[in-house]
């Protein structure tokens, strides 16, 4: 199945506007080139499937602004799922990012206290080289003990 044209204009609509490239030093030094719409339609025309699931889940751990999980959250929004913003995960570096990838996604979908409860989880900041991938509020890198339990620090200083 291919994304309806109405989906892809509720879409385009949304993101309508919104910069690609907010300055010259982020790019250099974050790589910060957020992906425009219509290239983020024409992949997750590819998965389109899978997004029509009750339940599947996304993360994007570079979410940016959340250039590609925001035509995820109105796809779930119009194929009513009872699950949306549960399913969506995203972690960026910088505070903005997550901060308007945040309220883009309750523009969506509501800014009820439970949404914005589940976007402060589900969209963290952090280095996500490093975050835990837990998104449980808890301290976001691993401890030594992480590491140890996956075998990947042996113990000793
Ligand atoms: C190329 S943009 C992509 C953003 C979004 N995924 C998109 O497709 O529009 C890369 C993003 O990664 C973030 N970033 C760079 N280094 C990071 C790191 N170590 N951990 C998490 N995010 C990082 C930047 O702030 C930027 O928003």
């Amino acid at each position: 199945m291919r994304i309806p044209r109405k989906i892809m204009r509720l879409c385009l609509t949304e993101s309508k506007n919104r910069l690609l490239v907010k300055d010259k030093d982020r790019v250099d030094e974050y790589g910060e080139v957020f992906t425009p719409t219509p290239r983020v339609l024409r992949m997750l025309d590819e998965i389109y499937d899978d997004l029509c699931t009750e339940g599947h889940t996304v993360m994007d751990p570079f979410v940016g602004d959340g250039q590609l999980i925001l035509p995820v959250a109105i796809i779930k929004q119009e194929l009513r799922h009872t699950e949306n913003l549960s399913t969506i995960y995203g972690v960026d570096i910088m505070q903005d990012n997550v901060d308007e990838c945040r309220k883009r996604l309750l523009d969506v979908c509501g800014h009820t206290p439970e949404n914005i409860a589940i976007v402060e989880r589900n969209i963290v900041c952090a280095d996500g080289h490093r975050y835990h991938y837990r998104f449980d509020g808890t301290d976001p890198y691993k401890t030594l003990d992480d590491l140890q339990n996956e075998g990947l620090w042996e113990g000793g200083l």
